[in-house]
């Protein structure tokens, strides 16, 4: 496949689902972009499509149709927060009986923690049934929208994590299920999506989101403690320079020091009204230089190996000076993707840990 920039993809022909924020289908694979559609992309600012045709090779773990399914779930939480009744409205009858087959909950107490934690586990399940143990991080993120494919990203990337750190298929689910609804209660403080820095005191203010977060999520029937924690932890750092506790090392619980980490990397990455989005191995880099400072060693140490430094489809400047195209990724090898550059006039496609002349130095266009 190829990464496309909207205004490009008119009459190709989409290689990977496109869903928008609420989890509703724009475009199918194996679709041509129409330029309505296009036109669509445009407006829900999504940046970039893949398309049918070229040489890249894309590790997303995940069906485009289940984190579709989760968008789906976290628009309606948000906007109900988190009423039961309206989210069962939704599916089918059959969707209804595999949620209540799921959690062992009769229909009557049937909640959204039953029907987020039944997506975590088909989550969980797309992780395991993946051969390739990296994530090349293919996300769709529109600026109008961040929140809302903000909460699915971090979650599929401490899906990912997690599940690679050893912990239980429990864990997961919750972690997964935690990540999902960190910044629920971001829709409080408005002047976040403004297009300036923060001042002091709304600083102060928009850090009470983990509590409020916490204390709203902890009372709906459904969700387990141990996702509500993380939450109220995710802003806490290794350092104990985080709130709202200044908790440190281990008294920060894994499924927290892991959604920090996969907080931080999909937010530095995303467009922002207040400023441009870093490129991913820069985001890969403050992540790095920061590990057993703001984060867990060993979770930076996962997350370097899950995630690669370079995403496929970017362009990336050699040592050699020479420019390339990222073609694909490998678990724990994170700063040597494949890689296809120009040699005596035609394309090739190599290691670019063959020589240290094709070592990647850095990315310099990644459509964000
Ligand atoms: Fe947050």
């Amino acid at each position: 496949m190829e990464k496309t920039a909207v205004d490009n993809a008119a009459g190709r022909a989409a290689a990977l689902d496109v869903y928008d924020f609420k989890g509703g289908m724009l475009v199918k694979a194996g679709a041509v972009f129409k330029a309505g559609s296009v036109e669509r992309l445009k407006k829900e600012e999504i940046p970039f499509v893949y398309t049918a045709g070229g040489d890249i090779s894309v590790n997303a773990i995940y069906n485009a149709s289940t984190t579709a399914e989760m968008l789906k779930v976290l628009w309606n939480f948000m906007k109900t927060g988190g009423e039961k009744a309206d989210i069962l409205k939704c599916y089918s009858i059959d969707q209804v009986k595999q949620f209540i087959s799921y959690s062992r909950e009769s229909s009557a107490k049937l909640a959204y923690g039953h029907v987020l934690g039944f997506f975590a586990a088909v989550m969980l399940k797309e992780i395991k049934n993946s051969v390739e143990k990296y994530y090349d991080f293919y996300d769709y993120r529109s600026r109008e929208s961040y929140n809302n494919y903000h909460a699915v990203n971090t979650a599929c990337l401490c899906g990912i994590i997690g599940a690679n750190m050893g912990l239980s298929d429990g864990e997961v689910i919750d972690l997964i299920t935690g990540a999902a609804l960190i910044d629920i209660k971001m829709g409080l403080y408005e002047f976040v999506n403004e297009n300036r820095g923060l001042n002091a005191l709304e600083k102060e203010e928009m850090s009470g989101h983990a509590m409020a977060g916490f204390e709203a999520i902890r009372g709906i029937y459904g969700i387990p403690s141990r996702a509500a924690a993380i939450i109220l932890r995710h802003h806490e750092r290794f350092n104990g320079g985080g709130y709202p506790k200044g908790l440190k090392n281990s008294d920060i619980t894994i499924p927290a020091r892991i959604a920090a980490v996969a907080d931080v990397y999909d937010s530095m990455t995303s467009r922002r009204p207040f400023r441009a989005p870093f490129y991913p191995d820069e985001a890969w880099e403050h992540i790095s230089k920061n590990s057993g400072v703001l984060f867990d060693p060993d979770v930076v140490s996962e997350f370097k190996r899950t995630v690669p430094k370079y995403s496929p489809g970017d362009r990336v400047v050699l040592a050699s000076g020479k420019n390339a195209v990222v073609i694909s990724n490998a678990y724990g090898c994170p700063e040597t993707p494949e890689i296809v550059i120009e040699k005596n006039g035609q394309s090739a496609i190599i290691s670019s840990g063959e020589e240290a002349k094709n070592y990647v130095v850095k990315t310099i266009l990644s459509m964000r």
